[in-house]
């Protein structure tokens, strides 16, 4: 599928919305709500089977995926914003928390995404974060950008232990 050129038009996520979907172990999507499909402007036959990076966003910096994916691997869910891509080009910003869910015998089921809005004080700050965060991986490439990402949380009093908490917090923030 072509990449949709972005636009600076964003799609509105309301308070009640849900934006949950499924992933095997590659990130490969396996489930989407319908709220999903509504916002992203994809059908369920577009998205099934297809990586989640098709809702990339150009302005998402790189070491937000490596956070995630270096947490769930370790079978530790996290809550970070994300900015994404939809078909038309337009985009949605959401706090996601991305968990591992077990079968009961303790092996992998899936991963599940569950989105809500975010508040226009995270976006603000979050927005201006991760402008410099991709800033500093073009210049310096991703360990400094992840440097940038831990030195930003030290400021504010936080660590990765905290990451998921402060995350929430700054998206009730008023
Ligand atoms: C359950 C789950 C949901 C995800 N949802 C998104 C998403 O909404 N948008 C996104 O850009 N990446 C999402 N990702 C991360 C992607 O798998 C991928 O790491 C990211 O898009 C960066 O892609 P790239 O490394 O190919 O550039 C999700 C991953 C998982 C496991």
């Amino acid at each position: 599928m072509e990449r949709p050129t972005p636009t600076d038009v964003e799609h509105e996520v309301t308070n009640i919305d849900m934006i949950v979907s499924k992933s095997d172990e590659a990130g490969n999507i396996t489930y989407t709500n319908p709220i999903f499909m509504k916002i992203s402007g994809y059908s369920q036959g577009e998205l099934l089977d297809q990586p989640h990076s098709l809702l990339r966003h150009p302005d998402m910096p790189k070491v937000i995926f490596k956070y995630l994916w270096d947490n769930l691997k370790e079978g530790k869910d996290v809550t970070a914003f994300v900015k994404n891509l939809c078909k038309d080009g337009g985009f949605y910003w959401v706090l996601a928390q991305v968990r591992v869910a077990k079968n009961p015998d303790g092996s992998f089921r899936n991963y599940v995404s569950t989105r809500k809005k975010i508040s226009d004080s995270a976006k603000e700050a979050i927005g201006a974060l991760y402008a410099k965060l991709l800033e500093i991986e073009k210049s310096e490439g991703i360990e400094a950008s992840e440097k940038a990402l831990m030195d930003f949380l030290a400021e504010n009093g936080q660590s990765t232990e905290t990451f998921n908490d402060y995350m929430t917090q700054l998206n009730q923030a008023a």
